[in-house]
């Protein structure tokens, strides 16, 4: 079983959502249940499995249920229908006390508008979360303090949120989430009203700490370079049910239908792409084999172009053992950078 499991959810808004919820079981779909009885479908039948310490990014387009399925995993909304599980335990059965207890301690939430006190300065900003749970004052402030650094941030510790920008105030955001120690960092379009060069900065950051930390990290996002670029793995939402999960390449080179590939078509995939999704796997090694065109089998499709383009010669892939594991001719290059419609 995975860390996080989402079973079956189905989610109705409206005055019935009984009524919602057997239309759509019978398979009615949201516009039609939504004109016929006034309810909306929020979630429509989605299951997915989270892995301790992967970043699982939710993406789709507005009203796709994104926000609607995060906020299950804190249990700020009930489903209508399904189980949601934190490493077998039931969130659903939980009384107020365990529920308000798990959240405090076993989940970080980082919001798009950042969400800091205004009236606290940074320091009391990252420490609050530690400060509801009773830790006391120079326990905390020490802990806050290194977690302020960690994002970068020493020197404006006892500065004002409106006295930072708003890459600041994020990573400020960032700071007070990961303070209480959480397995879960819950992150709804975190860094969506960044501007684009702050906003690759944070992202870069949230990685280099992840790679650290190894924290279970949900990412909503409606941008699909950022969950590429973030994600382990990547779900699709679509007028509430899920279209597809898969590893960012998964998605680029198998897209499970129109909607995906539509989405995917203007992806810089020499970015995405590595060389082990796209070689030929050969058994036996090979005899010999020009050093100058074996490529990792963790390259970049871009940087295998690159080489590609002052030979004749299939490029060799190498793992971690060094041994050859497989080859790349150019004419999988051409299809892959030139992808055909379905
Ligand atoms: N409290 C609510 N009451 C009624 N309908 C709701 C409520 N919350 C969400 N919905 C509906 O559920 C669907 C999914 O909304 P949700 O907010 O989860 O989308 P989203 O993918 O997060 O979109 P965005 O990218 O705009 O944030 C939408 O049709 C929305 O209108
Ligand atoms: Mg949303």
């Amino acid at each position: 079983m995975s860390y996080i499991e989402i079973r079956n959810i189905f989610k109705i808004f409206g005055p019935t959502p009984d009524t919602g919820l057997s239309l759509a079981r019978g398979g009615v779909n949201k516009d039609e249940i939504l004109a016929r009885t006034g309810n909306t479908v929020g979630l429509h039948d989605v299951s997915l499995s989270i892995e301790q310490g992967e970043t699982f990014v939710v993406m789709g387009l507005s009203g796709s249920g994104k926000s609607t399925l995060i906020r299950h995993l804190n249990r700020l909304i009930d489903p209508t229908a399904g189980q949601v599980t934190f490493g077998g335990e039931d969130i659903l059965a939980m009384d107020i006390p365990t529920l308000n207890a798990f959240r405090r301690k076993r989940l970080g939430m980082v919001f798009q508008r950042f969400g800091l006190l205004p009236h606290r300065n940074v320091i009391d900003n990252v420490a609050y979360g530690l400060e509801i749970q009773g830790v006391d004052r120079s326990t905390r402030q020490e802990a806050a303090a290194k977690w302020i650094s960690r994002v970068g941030l020493a020197g404006y510790e006892s500065k004002f949120p409106d006295q930072l920008s708003g890459g600041m105030q994020q990573r400020v955001g960032l700071a007070r989430a990961l303070a209480t120690d959480p397995e879960v960092l819950l992150m709804d379009e975190a860094f969506s009203a960044l501007d684009p060069l702050i906003r690759s900065d944070m992202q870069d950051e949230l990685m280099k700490l992840q790679e650290e930390l190894h924290k279970t990290i949900v990412f909503i996002t409606h941008d699909l370079d950022e969950a590429l670029k973030i994600g382990d793995r990547i779900a699709i939402l679509k007028d509430g049910k899920l279209v597809q999960v898969g590893r960012p390449e998964e998605i680029i080179l198998h897209p499970a239908d129109a909607y995906v590939e539509a989405f995917t078509r203007d992806v810089n995939r020499g970015r995405v792409i590595r060389a082990r999704s796209i070689m030929r796997p050969i058994e036996d090694g090979l005899p010999a084999h020009d050093p100058n065109y074996i490529v990792d089998e963790n390259e970049r499709l871009e940087d295998i172009i690159a080489k590609s383009l002052s030979t004749e010669s299939p490029i060799g892939v190498k793992d971690t053992t060094n041994g050859i594991v497989g080859l790349i001719e150019r004419h999988r290059i051409v299809e892959i950078i030139t992808p055909t419609s379905p």
